[in-house]
């Protein structure tokens, strides 16, 4: 089985990640997780802090072993395709989790390799773990996704992460508002396809009101993606979300974002009850957890 987009996953295997993602949680607190056995390899071609730590570190406490690969250290850098990369580190394990900055790289992969492949972001298209435990974090603080209000805000033209977001929340029935600074909206046909595909109208909103939001998930400016970084530069100045704008924010709402901030959210609101962005990574150990067991265990290894 391999997880390359939030398409691919419906709503019965995403439930049975969550529930399997609570039962590891326990497990951690209890101190005593059921082992399993097996080896992940962990190939980055782009950089990575959570990803790649957080589904090592998954391994790791399911009793696995984990393989590393450095690209700029590896054959590529001597010339080896992808292609050939990809056949070799498939005989050395059983999962593959990867990252490229070409879009459809881990489908490609998928065709190639027998071991399962778990696609940690392919340019601007998917990242469909991050969506897993970012719906995971939401069911933890807000009970339920269907009537949820969530606004996603920031580079929705280049962010995989909202690309894999937008469609897992509108599966699941929640109202969904989006805020994009100028030359960075989302992708008309995406929209076209989600409102069609859920039957359900997303509310593009130029100047955000945060009043009704229960959720208001940020991700940052994209810069590798843009042609001209001087234009990346500029944007990242102006688009930032102060205390001082969340004045008219429900006091229960929570701010969640897939991380690295880099200029988007000022620190200040680190320590109010808004920001859930930290605690959210860290649930991306339980849900990589489920996920590697869901895909050795299940028949559909
Ligand atoms: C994201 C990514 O790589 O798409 N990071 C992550 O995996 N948590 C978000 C980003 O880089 O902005």
């Amino acid at each position: 089985m391999d997880i390359i987009s939030v398409r691919d996953i419906d709503k019965k295997i995403f439930n049975e990640i969550f529930e399997t993602a609570g039962e590891m949680e326990r497990q951690l607190k209890s101190g005593r997780v059921e082992k399993l056995d097996g080896v992940v390899a962990t190939l980055f071609f782009e950089p990575s802090t959570r990803t790649k730590l957080s589904f090592q570190s998954a391994t790791v406490r399911l009793g696995l072993r984990y393989i590393d690969f450095i690209s700029e250290l590896s054959s590529v850098k001597k010339g080896e395709s992808f292609a050939d990369t990809i056949r070799m580190v498939d005989g050395y394990c059983d999962i593959i989790v990867m990252r490229h900055k070409y879009e459809g790289a881990a489908r490609y992969a998928a065709e190639i390799a027998k071991a399962s492949i778990i696609n940690g972001g392919d340019g601007g298209n998917q990242h469909p773990t991050q969506t897993m435990l970012d719906l995971y974090t939401m069911l933890k603080e807000k009970g339920a996704i269907k009537g949820l209000n969530v606004r996603m805000m920031g580079d929705l033209k280049h962010a995989r992460t909202m690309h894999s977001l937008i469609y897992a929340l509108a599966m699941f029935g929640a109202n969904i508002s989006i805020t994009a600074p100028h030359g960075l909206e989302m992708p008309e046909e995406g929209i076209k396809e989600i409102e069609k595909k859920f039957n359900i109208k997303i509310n593009i909103e130029e100047e955000p009101d945060f009043s009704s939001d229960d959720v208001l998930y940020v991700t940052r400016i994209q810069q590798e993606r843009f042609a001209d970084p001087l234009e990346a530069k500029r944007i990242m100045e102006k688009f930032r979300i102060t205390k001082d704008a969340l004045k008219n924010a429900k006091k229960d709402m929570i701010i969640m974002h897939p991380l690295p901030r880099v200029n988007e959210i000022d620190v200040a609101i680190d320590k109010t009850p808004h920001a859930k962005y930290f605690e959210q990574a860290k649930n991306g150990i339980p849900v990589r957890m489920a996920l590697i067991k869901y895909i050795l265990e299940g028949e559909h290894a």
